[in-house]
């Protein structure tokens, strides 16, 4: 498929050139911070949640162009989910809403999902001792 942006959608390079949600958050209730073994890039996630909906998250992501989209991606896709539903996103989906990434780049889509994981865990752990 020819595509002007190389092997990225538009969707990525949109997502990568105006990243959604990016920066930290005040108040945020849950944090997940995570690292991509494979090539060093890490990712913090804030998510606010309220009465089990995540109403609000943003992102901090030191890393690739693909792990920046998916992030910014996945920030956009958990807002107004329950935290149950939120779980249920993976990276392929995430990938899938951005258009596809190329296949060497899918491990990067990896650190949005784990990121999420991450910040439901610390939620639940949280909760548990509040
Ligand atoms: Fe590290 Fe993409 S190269 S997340």
């Amino acid at each position: 498929m020819a595509n002007p942006a190389g092997p990225y959608s538009e969707k990525v390079m949109d997502h990568f050139m105006n990243p959604r949600n990016m920066g930290e958050m005040e108040g945020a209730n849950a944090v997940g911070e995570v690292g991509n073994p494979s090539c060093g890039d890490v990712m913090r996630l804030y998510l606010k949640v309220e009465d089990g909906i995540i109403v609000d998250a943003k992102f901090k992501t030191f890393g690739c162009g693909a792990a920046i989209a998916t992030s910014s991606m996945m920030t956009e896709m958990v807002k107004g989910k329950t935290l149950e539903e939120a779980k249920n996103i993976s990276n392929q989906a995430v990938a899938e809403a951005l258009d596809g990434l190329p296949p060497i780049k899918m491990h990067c889509s990896v650190l949005a999902e784990e990121g999420l994981e991450a910040a439901i865990i610390d939620y639940e752990k949280n909760a548990k001792t509040e």
